[in-house]
């Protein structure tokens, strides 16, 4: 598997260097007869949270210094130029003024539901090709409940939910307690504690109104599955490669007083003051079958969102073995220790540098290929079943 994803890497290569004068929105440079890619790096970079009316994890989801200068040194590496750009108010501006060839994105945005797309968005509308997913599927992906509603439109097991659209709605009777309570449109945890994980109506209505508060948006809540932890990689499009399974075990993190993958557990994992050192097995321990039917499930979750070059989607299995998707990560963080994605790369051999340098070709070849239209459409159907198409 992490052999066809280096061999994708260095057709597309190919493929990039011979036909970059053909397509339109490549514009590699000649330099003493290498091409060299001038790419933009956008991204949202965590700040310090000081103010008291925001909620504490405000801006987990934003990325660090360390991970925007890994990027950066692993394209540069490759023979990339590599500007970068902190999405803001000033983008646009930015990418009207400064040519680029490529966007590396891992840009979470600033406001709204949407937040993930603004970015992309900005460089659609400019004509500027970007590695990841599109705006319509990093939209979808971002809110929980319409992604759900696509799952089980395509017989795609999710817990059971109920999207409360305010305070005062009442909970459907076929929801089973204990329920999962969270910001609908988040990631990285936020808005998951220990008391997320409700066993009683009035704990429910009590969480849910918390929720509301901090976050200021819908609130989903789901039936909680017991069970195995697992997150699942994609990396590639024509012929994804699904990479080792990460499993989760928390069972070292008792005394913590958590219990599944909380904000806490994420924000300060490791810590074993606080006891939140969880046990990461890679690959997860799964018999040859179980792995098979959850990655399945990965791979078409990730097809039914419409995902490009990279996704992490997250499962819990529960204990008659099915396959729950609780979301998919079309913008899985790339911190080069320790995310979860670079955990599945390394035990996959593949280098950060050759992961990093894949998920450009692998945007590029979309681009040459046009599977990704000039303006982002999606240049066919094609790419739902995993054929590649130059036509
Ligand atoms: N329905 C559920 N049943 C069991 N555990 C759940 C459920 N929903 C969430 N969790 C736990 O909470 C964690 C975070 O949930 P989820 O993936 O929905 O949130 P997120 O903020 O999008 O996470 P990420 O950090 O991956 O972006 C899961 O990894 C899991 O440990
Ligand atoms: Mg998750």
């Amino acid at each position: 598997m992490a052999g066809s994803f280096a061999k994708a890497q260095d057709t597309e290569k190919a493929k990039c260097s011979m036909s970059h004068t053909e397509t339109s929105g490549f514009s590699p440079r000649s330099c003493g007869g290498l091409y060299m890619y001038k790419v933009a790096i956008t991204y949202n970079l965590k700040k310090k949270n000081t103010s008291p009316e925001l909620p504490v994890d405000y801006f987990s989801e934003f990325d660090s210094p360390k991970t925007v200068n890994a990027i950066k040194k692993a394209l540069v590496s490759d023979g990339n130029e590599v500007v970068l750009v902190e999405a803001n108010m000033q983008s646009l501006e930015f990418f009207i003024k400064n040519k680029v060839d490529m966007v590396f994105n891992i840009a979470e945005g600033v406001n709204g539901m949407s937040r993930e797309s603004q970015v992309p968005a900005i460089l659609d509308f400019i004509g500027i090709p970007y590695t990841g997913s599109d705006v319509l599927t990093l939209a979808i992906a971002l809110d929980k409940a319409v992604t759900k509603k696509i799952f089980c439109h395509e017989n795609i097991p999710t817990p059971g939910f109920q999207l409360f659209k305010s305070v005062d709605d009442k909970l459907s009777e076929s929801l089973k307690f204990p329920l999962i309570v969270k910001p609908n449109c988040e990631g990285s945890a936020k808005g998951l504690s220990v008391t997320s994980v409700v066993r009683s109506p009035d704990k429910l209505y009590e969480e849910v109104k918390k929720a509301f508060t901090l976050y200021k948006q819908e609130v989903l809540v789901e039936e909680f599955i017991e069970g195995k932890e697992l997150t699942v990689g994609i990396l590639g499009n024509e012929n994804p490669t699904l990479l080792p399974v990460i499993e989760v075990d928390f069972r070292n993190c008792k005394k913590s007083g958590e219990f599944f993958y909380s904000w806490r557990m994420k924000e300060f994992q490791g810590d074993a003051s606080l006891h939140l050192v969880p046990e990461f097995f890679c690959p997860a321990r799964l018999d040859e079958e179980t792995e098979r039917i959850v990655k399945d499930v990965a791979l078409k979750a990730h097809r039914a969102l419409g995902c490009f070059d990279l996704s992490r989607v997250d499962i819990r299995l529960s204990g008659d073995n099915i396959p729950y998707v609780l979301e998919v990560n079309p913008l899985p963080g790339l911190d080069p220790d320790e995310s979860n994605l670079t955990i599945m790369t390394r035990a996959a051999n593949i280098s950060y540098n050759a992961l990093i340098n894949g998920i450009l070709k692998n945007a590029q070849a979309r681009y040459l290929l046009k599977l990704t239209g000039p303006f982002g459409q999606k240049g066919s159907g094609k790419i739902v079943t995993g054929q590649l198409s130059a036509h």
